[in-house]
């Protein structure tokens, strides 16, 4: 099959951005299908750190192909400064980057409008980046939305000016007028330097790539749990977050998807409000928290930690169809002296499940855990997958049999070479 696809099984930053590119070197083409500013995908290589927030992980690789697809939304201004960060880095993306015509714009009006909601929401906000996805979206599916390429178009200033006729209107309703002079000089600098890239159609280009034998990775950002449809709802972000994503992020049939890649933390992690269920508030989650450096490569807020929740996985693996399953940041448990894993939760009927509740609501379910024996010692500095001590193989073990998928990939590193693969050959116990 053609086209791979990775996901986040959790509430994002599982550590996507470190194995796709990881990965990326056995494909020609890496593909983002959905999201946008908000994603923040971290890279290590040769001691330096990279967070791209639109741009693909597979960038790193000059033969290969990046494309932002159609389901992505784009802040041209962003855009251009990860650019910019790039090209400072020796780093030429114009050559191998190519982006839909019908990937939608992020205006500068959208991110006030984010703003401006989510003020209103007051304690009930959503936690959003504030960089302008919801209302995006909001337009996308309104009809009202610019694509990339409308920027080609003579009167893209007249189509702009009505759109922001409208947001001026969205805002008047909380009592606000925008206020988006400067914003919008850097806005329509940004697209001049997007005028000069290569504006694609892309699902011609992808299924063309298809059938000429190519491999293509779709990388997904944000995690299932935060998908409009099956996510936290309304604590979720505006995109489809799964692989069903990629069919419609990036136009290309179900009958070509081949592996789906589900990465999940070795504990979990949230940013953002919303239910977490086996999130710790006590000196444990500070204790991840500063072990894992769980704080957002977005926007820097602290992430909310606490123990892997095996119901909420085996959700996300499911609505998936996750054929290989990749655990990152395993070497942040490796002081601890036991570890928890949560296997079900009890309702308030008194009723024991391993099911997602419709609605997640922390108050309403009690965790049940079980306990395991940590490994206590650096799991940073071993170098293969049999080396790994026997209470981690254990906690691998106990995983793949709950979860019923292999794990493929351990990650004991931010960089790429602390990264674990499982031998295919050998049986473990
Ligand atoms: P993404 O959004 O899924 O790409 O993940 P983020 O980049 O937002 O967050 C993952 C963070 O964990 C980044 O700071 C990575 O450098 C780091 N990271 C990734 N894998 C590992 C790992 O195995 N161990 C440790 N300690 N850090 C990791
Ligand atoms: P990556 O790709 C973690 C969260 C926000 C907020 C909610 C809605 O790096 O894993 P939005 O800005 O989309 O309207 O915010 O979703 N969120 C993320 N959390 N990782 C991300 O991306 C996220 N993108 C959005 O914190 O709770
Ligand atoms: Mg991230």
């Amino acid at each position: 099959m053609a086209v791979d696809i990775l996901v986040g099984l959790q509430w994002g930053d599982e550590g996507k951005g470190k194995i796709v590119d990881v990965l990326a070197p056995t494909y020609d083409i890496v593909a983002r299908f959905q999201g946008g500013p908000n994603a923040g995908h971290t890279l290590e290589f040769g001691g330096t750190k990279h967070v791209l927030h639109q741009i693909p992980s597979g960038i790193f690789h000059p033969h290969i192909i990046n494309i932002i697809g159609n389901g992505v939304v784009l802040d041209p201004v962003i855009f251009r400064a990860e650019m910019q960060k790039l090209t400072d880095r020796g780093i030429d993306g114009s050559k191998n980057l190519f982006i839909s015509r019908k990937a939608q714009l992020i205006l500068p009006s959208h991110k006030f409008i984010d703003r401006v909601q989510e003020e209103a929401l007051g304690e009930n906000k959503i936690g959003s980046t504030l960089k302008g996805i919801g209302p995006t979206y909001q337009d996308k599916i309104g009809r009202f939305g610019l694509r990339v390429g409308d920027i080609l178009a003579a009167d893209f200033k007249e189509r702009y000016n009505t759109v922001i006729e409208r947001h001026q209107k969205i805002v008047g309703f909380y009592g606000k007028s925008l206020e988006i002079e400067e914003a919008e000089r850097d806005f329509f600098s940004a697209i001049d330097y997007l005028r000069t890239l290569q504006l694609v159609d892309s699902e011609y280009m992808l299924n063309e790539a298809i059938a000429g034998g190519k491999k293509i990775l779709a990388e997904g950002a944000q995690g299932s749990l935060l998908d409009i449809d099956f996510g936290t709802y309304p604590f979720v972000t505006s995109s489809n977050t799964l692989v069903a994503g990629a069919c419609t992020g990036l136009g290309v049939a179900p009958r070509h998807i081949g592996e789906v890649y589900g990465i999940f933390k070795a504990y979990c992690t949230r940013v953002g409000s919303g239910p977490f269920p086996t999130e710790l508030h006590d000196a444990e989650g500070e204790r991840i928290r500063k072990a894992g450096n769980e704080f957002g490569s977005t926007t820097g807020r602290p992430r909310r930690c606490g123990w892997i929740d095996l119901p909420t996985l085996k959700y996300s693996i499911m609505l998936n169809g996750v054929t290989q399953l990749n655990m990152m940041k395993a070497d942040v448990l490796d002081d601890f002296e036991e570890i928890k894993v949560c296997t079900h939760y009890i309702l308030p009927s008194g009723e024991k499940t391993d099911k997602v509740p419709h609605q997640l609501v922390d108050e309403e379910l009690t965790p049940v855990y079980v306990t395991l024996p940590g490994w206590q010692t650096s799991s940073k500095k071993v170098g293969e997958y049999k080396e790994l001590p026997q209470e981690f193989l254990s906690y691998l073990s106990f995983l793949e049999k709950e979860l019923q998928v292999e794990i493929t990939i351990v990650s004991v590193g931010p960089d790429r070479v602390s990264t674990l693969n499982k031998p295919t050959v050998e049986v473990l116990e």
